[in-house]
């Protein structure tokens, strides 16, 4: 999907070919040399400033003189990558966004072949440094990666339903990236950018399935997928093993569904001495709330309710594709619906954990805890991991407080979550932290069982994770509450209005800047 070319842009034969921009107060465009003379004039005009998201779209042949070369390609498409930033992270989020903005660009001219010109930082560089000069300058294979990621991921839709419409435009099929700078490290890049935002496209496809079809087999059959592609362990817990191991949590949930539970369990060891993350992920394929049923209205969005799960997963493809050195990962994705009916949980009902921590069910809607709960406890005594982290669309709460635009962060561990908020940054996925603690633990202590399933309405985000708590002991833990980004995420280019595949990139990202954890 995305190639690295030698080429001239000016030669290379394509639909549309792309230069960036950077925007200046009171100045022209910083810009590559071969577009210097268009901009400066769409610049006097006022008709192009070079903001985020601004595009002028020219076509070659009715360039008049004086502006050069006329390029083999049939379009020529300026982006706006807005003011000059000194943060790395920043200017990552800009290429990103230039890139979602590309691929749409692209596609409403049915572009089939696009190159960009990555923005030549030999070449604006002492220009940048004029108005930042304390600007951290941003590599070349990293400029690929993010602006990969943007193509990527903007370039996503999920027609697999659509087959009457037949003038949707079609994705672009296929990128190329050029760019001064030696053409292995913009290939290191551009691959680094493209196994993950593919995996956070897997993560889109999933959730964007219904219900009837993504369902916890089908989070088993991917995992043995990734298995047959990867040789990554692959092993799926059924009801009966779940009855065994007395995980009453999962099994609670799944009384009154049609289809069976899964706990899918992935192993990647790179070698027994490395430190283990363990990773955990909410695969509720829907949740209708049970007993405690949900008002219809919006219902339907409950499909997304394994957002978590896929998430995990996803990264692990890229575990698999990467097979990094330094670490050993372990996902678990329990899986199953929330559905009501005779045989269905019931508030009032009193459940036991694995590990045998019971637990009093006040409301059948807060399920996602009654699953992770299980994985978390049963992951934790199996691999005894040095680290933890769990994602789950856990509670509507986090919609409240954040909104759509920051996961909810929170841990029993400050370099924890240091790296994940640190790691969210640089993916354009922030996060934000909410405290834990035991005036928030008193608000599930049950009269009848060790805790209860709800804290009431109060700080319902903090109480829910203060449930999972309950689960890891003194393992190094974060909680991530993805209710309000998994879906309807923050607008941005590369972010379509459904699933956002969040935090797929934040965890691939964790995994590859892994190293032991500070005591704390
Ligand atoms: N999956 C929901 C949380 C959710 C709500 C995600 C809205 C996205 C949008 C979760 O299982 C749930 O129902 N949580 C309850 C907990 C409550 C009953 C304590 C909630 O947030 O209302
Ligand atoms: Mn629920
Ligand atoms: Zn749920």
């Amino acid at each position: 999907m995305i190639s690295i070319t030698a080429k001239k842009p000016e030669k290379f034969r394509s639909d549309l070919l792309v230069y960036c921009a950077v925007r200046r107060k009171d100045k022209m465009p910083i810009c590559a040399e071969s577009v210097r003379k268009v901009v400066k004039s769409l610049w006097k005009s006022g008709d192009f400033r070079a903001k985020s998201g601004e595009t002028v779209l020219l076509y070659s042949d009715l360039l008049g003189h004086g502006h050069g070369t006329r390029p083999a390609a049939a379009r020529i498409l300026i982006v706006g990558l807005g003011e000059a930033k000194e943060n790395v992270d920043e200017v990552r989020e800009q290429l990103r966004l230039a890139g979602g903005t590309v691929a749409g660009s692209a596609r409403k001219c049915k572009a089939a072949k696009v190159l960009v010109v990555l923005p030549q930082m030999k070449e604006i560089l002492p220009q940048m440094k004029e108005i930042l000069p304390q600007m951290q300058e941003i590599n070349a294979a990293d400029t690929a990666e993010a602006m990969s990621e943007g193509l990527v991921l903007g370039n996503y839709s999920f027609d697999r339903y659509k087959k009457e419409d037949k003038d949707r435009p079609e994705p672009v099929r296929k990128f190329y990236l050029t760019g001064s700078d030696s053409a292995s490290s913009l290939r290191r890049g551009a691959k680094r950018g493209l196994v993950t935002a593919v995996a956070a496209c897997r993560a889109r496809d999933m959730a964007n399935e219904p219900g009837n079809v993504w369902t916890p087999e089908k989070f088993a059959r991917f995992g043995k997928e990734l298995q047959r592609r990867y040789g990554i362990k692959c092993r799926v817990l059924e009801k009966p093993a779940m009855k065994k191991l007395g995980m009453g949590g999962i099994l609670a949930v799944n009384q009154g569904s049609a289809s069976p539970p899964k706990l899918v369990i992935l192993e990647y060891i790179s070698d027994k001495k490395n430190p283990t993350l363990m990773l955990v992920g909410k695969g509720l394929t829907f949740d209708s709330g049970g007993v405690s049923l949900k008002p219809a209205a919006g219902m339907e969005d409950m499909k997304y309710d394994m957002c978590g799960g896929a998430a995990v997963i996803s990264a692990m493809q890229v575990v698999g594709e990467e097979q990094p050195a330094n670490v050993n990962v372990i996902a678990l994705i329990p899986a199953t619906d929330n559905m009501s009916g005779g045989a269905a949980v019931k508030p009032g009902d009193i459940i036991t954990h694995f590990g045998g921590k019971t637990s009093e069910i006040i409301n059948t809607d807060a399920e996602g805890r009654l699953i992770l709960a299980d994985a978390l406890a049963y992951g934790i005594k199996t691999y005894g991991p040095d680290a933890v982290v769990d994602l789950a669309t856990l509670t509507g709460a986090v919609i409240i407080g954040l909104g759509h635009h920051k996961t909810g962060l929170l841990a029993n561990n400050d370099s924890l979550a240091g790296r994940l908020l640190a790691a969210g940054e640089s993916t354009g996925e922030p996060l934000w932290r909410l405290p834990l603690g035991p005036e928030y633990s008193k608000q599930i202590e049950s009269k009848v069982a060790d805790i209860k399933n709800t804290g009431g309405r109060p700080a319902g985000t903090i109480t829910a994770a203060a449930y999972l708590q309950e689960f890891v002991g003194e393992t190094p833990w974060a909680h991530c509450d993805i209710a309000g980004t998994a879906w309807g995420f923050t607008e941005k280019s590369y972010v379509p209005k459904g699933p956002s595949g969040i935090a797929t990139r934040t965890l691939v990202t964790l995994i590859r800047n892994w190293k032991p954890l500070n005591k704390s």
